[in-house]
């Protein structure tokens, strides 16, 4: 089943007087268990499409289906709930608070009814960052960091995981693990999940790949 399904999705910006076309019904279907990257250059839509899928942004035109919900559809107030609980998200920075530790960063998210589906120590261990679990983000390196907001990504189960450039502040080896630990943590437990990128040196971890080109998705 597709967990993620955008449907003609179309986006402009207001650019002064005139109006700039960034997504121009722009399709894509992700199924559980697979992982796709969006590429493409600075500049062409990447992050506008992904907000638009994580429901941080509104389309002026198109449908967003999330686990068969037509999300796009809801009333803006039920849009915050809905991305706590279907959506988990990993940016290129790690967005972590300075002021908790890697399990209270996990735990603090975590909604009430999910927390017999996944445990912060179970996400953690996955992601090879144990020996982190009472560590700050002061104490720990960037690869580490980043691991542990790859697990806070997963803590609530969500149905598809979207990652906006999640190799851009890391080594080449650091790099390619935090998107291996991506695709395993979505393999495993069958979620979608889409990395925008222009690292071409993880595309090999990638199971489609789709450029964005002048508004439009190449598929
Ligand atoms: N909030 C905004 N207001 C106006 N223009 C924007 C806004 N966000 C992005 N843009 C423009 O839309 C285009 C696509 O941006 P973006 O989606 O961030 O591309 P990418 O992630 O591929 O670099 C760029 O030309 C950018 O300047
Ligand atoms: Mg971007």
């Amino acid at each position: 089943m597709s967990l993620l399904e955008i449907e003609k999705i179309t986006k402009s910006y207001q650019d002064g007087t005139e109006k700039q076309q960034v997504l121009d019904e722009v399709s894509l279907k992700v199924d559980g268990g697979e992982v796709v990257a969006i590429v493409g250059p600075s500049g062409s839509g990447k992050s506008t499409l992904l907000s638009i899928a994580g429901m941080l942004l509104s389309p002026d035109r198109g449908i967003v289906r999330i686990g068969g919900t037509e999300e796009s559809s809801l009333p803006k107030k039920e849009w915050a709930k809905e991305r706590r609980e279907r959506i988990g998200f990993v940016f290129q920075s790690h967005h972590l608070l300075p002021y908790l530790n890697s399990e209270e960063q996990l735990t603090l998210f975590q909604e009430k009814r999910k927390q017999k589906k996944v445990s912060a120590l179970e996400l953690l261990k996955e992601l090879d960052v144990e020996s982190c679990i009472r560590k700050y983000p002061a104490n720990m390196s960037g690869g580490e960091k980043q691991r542990v907001a790859i697990a806070r990504a997963f803590i609530n189960d969500p149905d598809i995981i979207l990652a906006d450039e999640p190799t851009a502040s890391l080594d080449a080896k650091r790099g390619r693990q935090a998107v291996e630990m991506i695709r395993n943590e979505a393999k495993k437990r069958g979620k979608a999940a889409v990395v925008v990128t222009h690292d071409e040196r993880i595309l090999d971890l990638i199971d489609k790949i789709y450029p964005l080109e002048n508004g439009k998705l190449m598929l």
